[in-house]
């Protein structure tokens, strides 16, 4: 469970690597009042990621990090994030894989979604393999990030019928839909609300 801090919205931080269509959904929840979170930070490690206009439209900080040198990249993210009073990371279609290190440093406190029914289908190309098996069902997961890929703690599911004609395309816009309802709940169920 992450702490709440009192009165005040947990300062937050979004990273990202391509369209941030999460990103915009998190954005939207956290300006309503029952958010627990507000989001100060975008972090992405692409700089051509699309998402990174949402920070502009919205007028958040952002900040490109290479993660070319994973180390050093996360050593100043670490630097970065103390500095903004950053006390919670939600991960939206970052495509690195944080360190053991990073991760400990913000234990607890790191949230990620994955367009699957976890524990099913971690890593990559999610819905290729969830039509190749023939699944009835697949879907997305927001869970708490652990030093293992996809395999923290689940927080909330969502299910979404796989239908006749699915294509790896329609199944990824279907739960995409679902994945901008699941994160806010999500963070509402982390925060005990
Ligand atoms: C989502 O399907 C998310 O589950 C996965 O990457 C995609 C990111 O989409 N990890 P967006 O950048 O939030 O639009």
């Amino acid at each position: 469970m992450v702490p709440s801090t009192g009165y005040s919205k947990t300062k937050t931080a979004v990273f990202i690597s391509g369209k941030g269509s999460n990103l915009e959904s998190l954005i939207k929840f956290s300006k309503t009042t029952k958010s627990p979170i507000s989001i100060d930070f975008v972090i992405s490690n692409n700089p051509k990621a699309k998402g990174l206009n949402y920070a502009k439209i919205y007028k958040i900080k952002k900040k490109v990090f290479s993660f070319k040198n994973q180390n050093l990249s996360e050593k100043k993210l670490l630097s970065t994030l103390r500095n903004k009073h950053i006390d919670m990371i939600c991960l939206a279609g970052f495509m690195k894989i944080l360190s053991g290190n990073f991760i400990k440093k913000f234990n607890g406190k790191i949230l990620n979604i994955h367009p699957s029914l976890l524990p099913k289908y971690k890593g990559l190309n999610t819905h290729k393999r969830a039509l190749r098996n023939k699944e009835k069902y697949s879907g997305c997961t927001v869970h708490f990030v652990n030093a293992k890929l996809d395999s923290g703690k689940i927080i909330l599911q969502k299910k979404v019928k796989i239908s006749k004609n699915e294509t790896e395309s329609s199944l990824a816009k279907k739960i995409l839909v679902q994945e901008h309802k699941l994160y806010p709940k999500a963070v509402l169920k982390a925060f005990n609300l």
